[in-house]
């Protein structure tokens, strides 16, 4: 996904104090935010700690000279391609079926034609009074959609409906509105994650590979409609909401799970780091060192695994399929020899020497290499930007068929 302008509106509930952690939700999945408060929300959560997480100032009066000649209210609602208001008070919510705009956060919510999104927060009785039932009613009518609230124990004491959804929960639904399901209808296949080739009944060979890019290319296309299988290998990462998980150890294993779910695929993407070799006669005991004697060492005969990349583009069909090359040195040409041995449509060539990229981290910086031997460099972005970035590729490609 593009990067895209989210306005968080803030009210006085006692959860503003989880705004910074809303915040640094969004900004982790590449949007740009700015914040805007009520005069009882800066009782809760300061601008500072906003304005520091966000790099944005943080917008507070209407009436101040100062503020309004940075980014005026209506800029700001303009500016927006999704407003958040986390957390709503009943207050805001009653201003806002009103259309009152008496200050500056109420005036932008009338101001602005970005979609709202809706995380009220409050007392169980104040969400359960007839008065606020009948606003939550309206503002759905009108459009505006809600997250939360959750039921558990508040901040007030009492325990039932009130809690404002967790801020992870409020950005999947911030996502959630600001993607287009520009891939429905396409069954997406991902694979993920290292893979583990038995030693013995306890020991194997496997790799650094997380599985976060793979992992961030599923949630990826299950955000943009797809109907998705993600083949796990080695990971400890949880399912992204909305994917069928297959779990498949081995590259042997991979093999099988991928050659099963090939026939309904319509794009396969494989960013798994499957393994070339594995141990030729791994033991089902464990290798005891009192079974070798004193000092023995051990030697492993390594043989090929079956390369699936090459096996799938092989039945390719009408299927974009895309792979992965994780290179340490001649990144670009190893690249383009994989492409042109393996016959598939696109390579993404990671660049492992990176300290702050590839492996392990959140980040990742990737070069696209073609067919036609262009090769698109992109920056270092967060791995669900890099995914938002394939999937912008592969829907032109499959547009163009
Ligand atoms: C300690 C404290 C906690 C509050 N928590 C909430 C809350 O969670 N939800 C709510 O709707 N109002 C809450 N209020 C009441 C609002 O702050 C009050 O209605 C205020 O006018 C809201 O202004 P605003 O909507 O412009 O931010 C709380 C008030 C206090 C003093």
């Amino acid at each position: 996904m593009d990067p895209r302008r989210i306005l968080l509106a803030v009210s006085g509930g006692i959860a503003a104090y989880k705004t910074p952690e809303l915040v640094r939700a969004l900004r982790a999945r590449g949007h740009d935010v700015r914040c805007m408060l009520t005069a009882a929300a800066e009782r809760f959560v300061t601008p500072l700690v906003l304005q520091t997480l966000t790099g944005r100032s943080v917008r507070r009066e209407l009436f101040d000279a100062g503020e309004e000649g940075e980014i005026d209210h209506i800029g700001l609602a303009d500016w927006a391609d999704l407003v958040v208001i986390a957390p709503a008070t009943a207050n805001l919510m009653a201003k806002m079926v009103q259309g009152l705009a008496d200050d500056l956060v109420s005036t932008v919510l009338l101001a602005t034609r970005a979609p709202l999104l809706v995380a009220p927060a409050m007392n169980v009785n104040m969400w359960g009074h007839p008065a606020t039932r009948e606003n939550v009613e309206r503002l759905r009518h009108r459009g505006v959609t809600f997250v939360g609230p959750e039921a558990g124990e508040l901040a007030c004491g009492w325990e039932g409906l009130g809690r404002m959804s967790d801020p992870g929960r409020i950005a999947d639904a911030a996502d959630a509105l600001l993607v287009a399901p520009s891939l429905r209808g396409e069954r997406v296949v991902v694979t993920a994650g290292g893979t583990a080739e038995p030693i013995d009944a306890v020991r194997s060979v496997t790799n650094r590979s997380s599985g976060k890019m793979g992992f961030a290319i599923a949630a990826e296309a299950a955000r943009r409609g797809a109907d998705v299988v993600l083949i796990a290998g080695v990971t400890s990462l949880p399912t992204p909401h909305g994917v069928r998980r297959v779990d498949a150890r081995s590259a042997l294993e991979m093999r099988e799970a991928v050659l099963a779910e090939l026939d309904a695929a319509t794009i396969v993407v494989k960013a798994a780091a499957v393994a070339d070799f594995r141990p030729a006669a791994p033991s089902a005991r464990k290798i005891k060192k009192e079974d070798l004697g004193d000092g023995a060492s051990i030697t492993l005969e390594l043989v090929p695994n079956p390369d699936i990349l090459a096996e799938i583009s092989a039945r390719k069909g009408s299927r974009t399929i895309v792979g992965f090359a994780a290179e340490s040195h001649d990144v670009v040409e190893a690249a383009r020899r994989k492409l042109a041995r393996k016959g598939c449509d696109l390579i993404v060539a990671n660049d492992i020497s990176r300290a702050d990229a590839g492996f392990e981290v959140d980040e990742n910086a990737v070069r696209f290499v073609w067919p036609s031997g262009e090769v698109e460099e992109l920056p270092l972005l967060p791995k669900s930007g890099v995914a938002a970035q394939l999937f912008d590729r592969i829907e032109k490609l499959r547009g163009g068929r």
